[in-house]
């Protein structure tokens, strides 16, 4: 009986390869798992099956890692016989019986986890942010100083979040800071839906083009939710969640004489108030085609007026420590 006999009645795919890596034998449900027979792969170099899917560094991470003797677990892109692509978890480890190194591979068939890949949170978070900054710029394309402002809102959501996070002692997480800042670069999507007569109008609007005007937040509610039923994700789930509060009540008031519900004090959920003064304040101190920039000075009069009008008194409070 070889000397690995008992590994190959693992439940999991079993690989037995020399230290060149040819392969010495392999168990039923390897066989199962490849469409190869056994008799056909004793013999041969066990990357027979690769796809050149896989990365190099994944090889090259196997060979560093085995070379010191030591075990080493990766994911493989295989092909079967039918050709099908197929990706499998590997564990590799050596193993000496009496003075001859060779590697037992147990392997696991990523394919049959629901829903396939895994993603890092690290990557999840990027994705968030980038396909959410798509989304925005996309609807917003026609004004070329939008992402400039996103940027900003963006940038002082944050600052804002976590000057008043530590000044009201809120404890909240970094996950939570995370998804209300993503969600703000979504704010005025509903925009797209406005007539650029009416988005660029030099001047005062008149009563019946601030009506249409104020339909933004509920054309940008109207695209989130059609965004959200269509992704049925969750990876996107909490952003979306705030996004559409953001989206729908961040023109309301504090003393709700806002659009479009007229909610008002903590009534207003409250990324929407956080992403009103940072708004705001980036739209008062920014020139546009439209109307000059005001000085930072008349920016922070007119947040100091609008507290307890427009806006929440202790984000205002908040916000007033880090302009
Ligand atoms: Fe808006
Ligand atoms: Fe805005």
């Amino acid at each position: 009986m070889p000397p690995w006999a008992y590994y190959l009645q693992l439940a999991d795919g079993v690989i037995i390869t020399d230290v060149n890596h040819r392969i010495v034998d392999v168990n039923t449900k390897y066989e199962e798992m490849t469409g190869y027979s056994r008799d056909f792969m004793v013999g041969l170099r066990a990357n027979f099956l690769s796809s050149r899917l896989t990365p190099q560094k994944t090889y090259d991470s196997m060979k560093l890692a085995l070379s010191g003797r030591t075990g080493w677990s990766g994911v493989f892109i295989n092909r079967k016989r039918n050709q099908d692509l197929w990706h499998t978890n590997i564990t590799i480890t050596p193993v000496t019986h009496m003075n001859e190194l060779f590697y037992i591979g147990i392997v696991r068939n990523l394919d049959q986890i629901p829903q396939g890949s895994y993603l890092s949170e690290t990557r999840k978070m990027k994705l968030q942010n980038e396909i959410l900054k798509v989304l925005a710029i996309s609807c917003e394309i026609r004004d070329p100083q939008i992402e400039e402002h996103l940027q900003q809102v963006q940038l002082g959501t944050e600052k804002l979040l976590r000057a008043h996070n530590q000044r009201m002692k809120l404890y909240l997480t970094e996950e939570a800071i995370h998804h209300i800042v993503n969600a703000s670069i979504m704010h005025d999507i509903g925009k797209s839906g406005i007539p650029e007569g009416i988005l660029y109008k030099p001047g005062k609007l008149n009563y019946y083009e601030r009506h249409i005007m104020e339909t933004h937040p509920l054309i940008g509610l109207e695209i989130i939710n059609k965004i959200s039923q269509e992704l049925e994700d969750d990876i996107l789930e909490e952003e979306l969640k705030t996004a559409r509060h953001i989206i729908h009540y961040h023109h309301e008031k504090w003393d709700g004489t806002g659009y479009p519900a007229k909610l008002k004090e903590t009534e207003i959920p409250f990324e929407a108030r956080v992403v009103s003064i940072v708004d705001v304040y980036d739209a008062l101190t920014s020139r546009r085609a439209y109307k000059d920039a005001w000085s930072k000075d008349k920016a922070v009069q007119f947040l100091r007026e609008q507290k307890e009008i427009s806006f929440d008194p202790e984000l205002v409070d908040s916000f007033l420590q880090i302009v």
